[in-house]
């Protein structure tokens, strides 16, 4: 058996990566040198490619009996993730475990291309007849509130996804559940809803990462407007993506996802991670940084 990590440094893939080190029949998709290092050691072999480069993808997909398949949100993504759905069928992949995200329901939502470009990949891969295809949705990741570590020990958490309370999920999970599904004799498959312990509203969340910090921390809500706007520009990102990510949280200000998803107790058999536990285990870490 030959399993395929893509993204093996990405924030849910490096977890992935931890899980997978020792096992010599996975290989691991980077794009550079840097990334190869910054894997570490790894008792499997470490191919270079891009994934928007379908030669590439043919190469990393030689051979390969399962995949695990996410890519960041941006103009590439259905691209490059849709190479890999033609490919890993072309090269006889039986199992994939993508990485997609929770989507809205409901009235009043409107089409996002953060949860559409997941909609349009999956439904790829179910046209190119993956036998058997597991497609993990998690809800928002703790892990997002780590590059605002510093501001947060100093008691702010600032964030635009408005008053609504979510089963915001702990990466480690999600990583471990994509493990699961891939060395399973027998997977779960389908869709695979990911949250947290329990649904928190932000001002709970800061109230939990304040605990841990011990000093209180504020939630204060970002509104989507042309500030919120510029900032992201400074950062780099681009017209489109912010575009994208307007339309996420303008759904999520609207309502957000309903209720949790069980896919930790279901594939694992265990509660999913708290954000009491993020909150000492990691972002306490990260805030000493
Ligand atoms: N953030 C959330 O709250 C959330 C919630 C639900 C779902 N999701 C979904 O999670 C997915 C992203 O997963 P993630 O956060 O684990 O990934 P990530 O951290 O965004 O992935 C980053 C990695 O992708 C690699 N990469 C980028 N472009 C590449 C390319 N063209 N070819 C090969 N590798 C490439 C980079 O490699 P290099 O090291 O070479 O740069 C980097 O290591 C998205 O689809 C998003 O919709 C996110």
């Amino acid at each position: 058996m030959t399993i395929l990590i893509t993204t093996p440094n990405g924030t849910v893939g490096r977890h992935l990566t931890e899980a997978l080190r020792e096992r010599d029949d996975v290989r691991y998709l980077v794009r550079s040198a840097a990334a190869a290092e910054a894997l570490g050691e790894v008792a499997g072999e470490v191919v270079r490619g891009d994934a928007s480069d379908t030669a590439d993808v043919r190469k990393a997909l030689a051979g390969v009996d399962r995949l695990y398949l996410a890519h960041p949100f941006g103009e590439q993504q259905i691209a490059a993730e849709g190479n890999f759905a033609l490919s890993a069928a072309e090269a006889g992949v039986r199992r994939v475990v993508k990485l997609g995200a929770r989507c809205f329901t409901g009235d009043g939502f409107v089409q996002d291309a953060v949860t559409g470009a997941h909609e349009v990949i999956t439904g790829r891969l179910r046209d190119a007849g993956v036998p058997e295809l597991t497609v993990l949705s998690p809800d928002r990741f703790l892990q997002n509130f780590l590059p605002a570590a510093a501001a947060i020990a100093d008691g702010t958490l600032a964030d635009p996804a408005g008053p609504g309370a979510r089963g915001y999920v702990d990466v480690r999970d999600i990583a471990e559940v994509a493990a699961a599904e891939l060395l399973a004799e027998r997977p779960v498959g389908g869709e695979i809803e990911i949250s947290g312990r329990r649904a928190l509203t932000l001002p709970e969340l800061a109230d939990r990462f304040g605990s841990a910090l011990g000093r209180p921390v504020r939630h204060v809500d970002v509104p989507l407007d042309d500030a919120w706007r510029a900032g992201l520009t400074e950062r780099g990102v681009t017209p489109w993506v912010i575009d994208g990510l307007h339309g996420l949280y303008a759904n999520y200000r609207h309502e957000g996802v309903a209720g949790l998803g069980d896919g930790v107790q279901r594939v694992l058999g265990r509660l999913p991670r708290s954000a009491e536990d993020f909150a000492s285990e990691v972002l306490v870490r990260a805030a000493r940084r």
